[in-house]
């Protein structure tokens, strides 16, 4: 496919047929993900594929905790999860959430579920020491995670990224017997989605792009130098 056609059709799949993925495929898949930047082209990245059924099931129940609050928080129409509002949502609304989720209810189904980890011992923090939630040490696996979800919708697959995992990371750590300094950075699903969606809804670069400040000028991208 053409890059910018990537870019613009690589929608969240989370249904999926019952045709399988090979291990071919798969294994593409990640040798093209693999030339993802990294900060000092480190490499942390660790793949699990998850491919053991009772796992699947458990770590389902693993994340049943956290989607609840998720969906709670969100139904409360607030970010969930969220280091700058606290919740309002108490915990008594939390119990009574149910936990089920798309792909999470199906994930025993998934032809192919992977969860993506980093070893921070290869990572670079540059804003460990700011007086807010941590941020930059994503940057060096997210594009990794990212480019396996492109490559995937190259073959004529989809995938989605699910972090709910990260927020019982002792837990997935023990299922997994992941190493101390190992963490979960997202779970992905892979497979032949049930339908394609090529119009994704995205904001216009003018509502997010501003020139010289925060609060400068929109860019519109029809300067003078044009
Ligand atoms: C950090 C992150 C976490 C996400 N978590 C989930 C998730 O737990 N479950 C899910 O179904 N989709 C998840 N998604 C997918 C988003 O919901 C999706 O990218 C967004 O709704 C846009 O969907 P679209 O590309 O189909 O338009 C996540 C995406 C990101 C980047």
């Amino acid at each position: 496919m053409e890059h910018y056609d990537v870019m613009r059709t690589t929608f969240a799949a989370r249904q999926y047929t019952n045709t399988q993925v090979s291990d071919a495929t798969l294994y593409r898949i990640l040798d093209n993900a693999r030339f993802a930047p990294s900060g000092g082209n480190r490499q942390g990245w660790r793949v699990l594929v998850i491919k053991d059924q009772a796992r699947r099931q458990a770590l389902r129940e693993i994340m049943a905790p956290t989607i609840k609050q998720y969906k709670a928080q969100a139904m409360a129409g607030e970010t969930p999860f969220n280091t700058i509002t606290p919740s309002q949502v108490s915990a008594a609304t939390i119990d009574a959430t149910p936990a089920n989720f798309p792909l999470v209810d199906e994930l025993e189904q998934a032809p192919v579920l992977l969860v993506v980890c980093v070893d921070l011992k290869l990572v670079s923090s540059m804003d460990k020491d700011l007086d807010r939630v941590g941020l930059i040490s994503g940057a060096s696996i997210y594009p990794f995670a990212w480019n396996i979800i492109t490559a995937a919708r190259n073959e004529g697959l989809g995938g989605v990224l699910t972090t709910f995992l990260a927020n019982r990371e002792p837990q997935a750590k023990q299922l997994l017997e992941l190493p101390a300094d190992v963490a979960v950075a997202a779970m992905i699903a892979i497979g032949e989605p049930v339908k394609q969606l090529t119009k994704l809804k995205r904001g216009p670069v003018d509502g997010f792009t501003t020139i010289d400040s925060y609060s400068g000028p929109a860019f519109t991208g029809k300067g003078a130098s044009d």
